[in-house]
C-alpha cells in the first residue's frame, strides 16, 4: 500500500492537535467547601474571534466548575507549561466538588485580572480572564462563548521591547490522547511567501525573550 492509500476510520473528536488548558473558577463564596476556587482541565477550547478577543470552552453539565461557571459567568483559561503539565492532568481526573485541587497540586489562587469570583493560577506561564457572553448546549457538552477582558503573563516571557515571547514557555499540546512539548520552530505567519532576509532574521535567531 502507498501512504496515501485512504481508509475510513470511525467518527470521533478526531480534529488534532489540540491545546489543553486549566480552566480555573470559583463560586460566589470562595470561603465556603462547595464554591472554592478551582481547576479542571479542558481540551475542547478554541479562539473564537479576534473583535473583541473572545475563546469557547466546552463542558460537561456534570463537572463540578459547570455549576461555579455558571454561577459567575467567568472563568479563567490558564496555558499550561511543561512543569503543569502533571497537574493539568490531575486536576482533570478529580472532582473540585471532593478535593481541594489548588492544594492537592501545590497550586496558589490569585484574584484574576478584570474578573471578581474567578482566580487565576499563579504558575501558569499566562492566564486569560474570561467573562460568559453565552451558552450553547450542543449535546454532551455546554459551550461557553465569552469574552477576554484581561491577559496576565509572567514577566520573563517578555523581551526587551515588551513584546511577549510565548516560544519560551515551553508550552503543552494535546494530541489525540497524549501531552506533548512544543518544540522545533518549523515557519512561522506567512513564512512561505516571506523574502530571504526575513526568513533568516526570524528563523536564524533565538526569541529575545528570557530564557527560564
Ligand atoms: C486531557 C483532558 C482534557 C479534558 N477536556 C475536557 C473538556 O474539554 N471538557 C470537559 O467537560 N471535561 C474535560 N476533561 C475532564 C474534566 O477535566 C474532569 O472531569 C475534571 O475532573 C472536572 O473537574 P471538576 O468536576 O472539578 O470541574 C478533560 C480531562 C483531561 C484529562
Amino acid at each position: 500500500m502507498a501512504k496515501h492509500d485512504k481508509v475510513e476510520v470511525g467518527l470521533s473528536t478526531i480534529l488534532n492537535p489540540v491545546p489543553v488548558v486549566m480552566v480555573s473558577s470559583a463560586g460566589k463564596n470562595p470561603e465556603s467547601e462547595s464554591e472554592r476556587p478551582n481547576i479542571m482541565t479542558v481540551a475542547w477550547a478554541g479562539t473564537i474571534n479576534s473583535e473583541p478577543p473572545m475563546l469557547s470552552i466546552s463542558v460537561r453539565k456534570s463537572r463540578h466548575s459547570h455549576k461555579l461557571i455558571s454561577e459567575t459567568g467567568e472563568f479563567v483559561v490558564n496555558l499550561v507549561s511543561k512543569s503543569l503539565c502533571k497537574a493539568c492532568d490531575y486536576c482533570g481526573v478529580r472532582g473540585g466538588d471532593k478535593e481541594d485541587k489548588f492544594k492537592s497540586c501545590s497550586l496558589t489562587p490569585v484574584k484574576a485580572k478584570g474578573l471578581k469570583y474567578a482566580y487565576a493560577i499563579k504558575e501558569a506561564p499566562v492566564s486569560i480572564s474570561c467573562k460568559v457572553k453565552s451558552v450553547q448546549e450542543l449535546g454532551s457538552h455546554d459551550m461557553f462563548i465569552a469574552e477576554i477582558v484581561g491577559i496576565t503573563a509572567d514577566t520573563y516571557l517578555l523581551d526587551d521591547k515588551g513584546k511577549l515571547c510565548l516560544d519560551n514557555a515551553r508550552l503543552v499540546a494535546y494530541n489525540h490522547g497524549e501531552y506533548y512539548l512544543l518544540g522545533e520552530k518549523l515557519g512561522f505567519f506567512g513564512y512561505s511567501v516571506a523574502p530571504e532576509d526575513i526568513i533568516k532574521k526570524r528563523m536564524g535567531k533565538e526569541s529575545k525573550g528570557k530564557k527560564k
